[in-house]
């Protein structure tokens, strides 16, 4: 087994369809094309990459109690749960490592009900716009995170 810091990557509801679920907002990539690019960045970076996706907010709660203490970071796309489970909120908040939150499209510039994210007072930033490139993106931001600074 790997000693390397493990980042739990957590995909929420509707994200198990990207590729076919408008293209036009999310791109043409599924979710493991997504799920490839951020294993190779945290490969590179001397990180171990687990990945959940569920529809179900509750497995998503369990999966973020279950990284506490084992897991040194999480990246979470939580899709629309983003905007109304505080119930991620507050496991998040239980969580002692760092928290990305991560969005392929940006959910700033779209409807005013995507305006709110519950995630985003319990993270240590959002990334978010950026398509494919924010997985990446936010393995560099975990990368950072956990380099004590010097
Ligand atoms: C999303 C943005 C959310 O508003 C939306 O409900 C999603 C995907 C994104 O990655 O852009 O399902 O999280």
């Amino acid at each position: 087994m790997s000693d390397s810091p493990i980042v739990l990557l957590l995909s929420g509801v509707n994200l198990a369809i990207l590729g076919e679920r408008q293209p036009e907002v999310y791109g043409t990539d599924t979710l493991d094309d997504h799920v490839e690019r951020a294993r190779a960045a945290a490969d590179a970076a001397g990180l171990a990459l687990e990945h959940v996706q569920t529809n179900h907010e509750g497995e998503l709660v369990d999966a973020i109690l279950g990284a506490r203490g084992r897991c040194a970071a999480i990246v979470i796309n939580p899709g629309a749960f983003t905007h109304y489970a505080w119930s991620l909120h507050d496991a998040l908040a239980a969580f002692e490592g760092p928290v990305v939150e991560l969005h392929l499209s940006n959910p700033s510039s779209r409807e005013p009900w995507r305006h709110t994210s519950v995630v985003a007072p319990v993270a240590a930033g959002t990334i978010a716009g950026f398509g494919g490139l924010g997985y990446e993106l936010a393995i560099a931001a975990v990368e950072r995170l956990l380099t004590p600074p010097s």
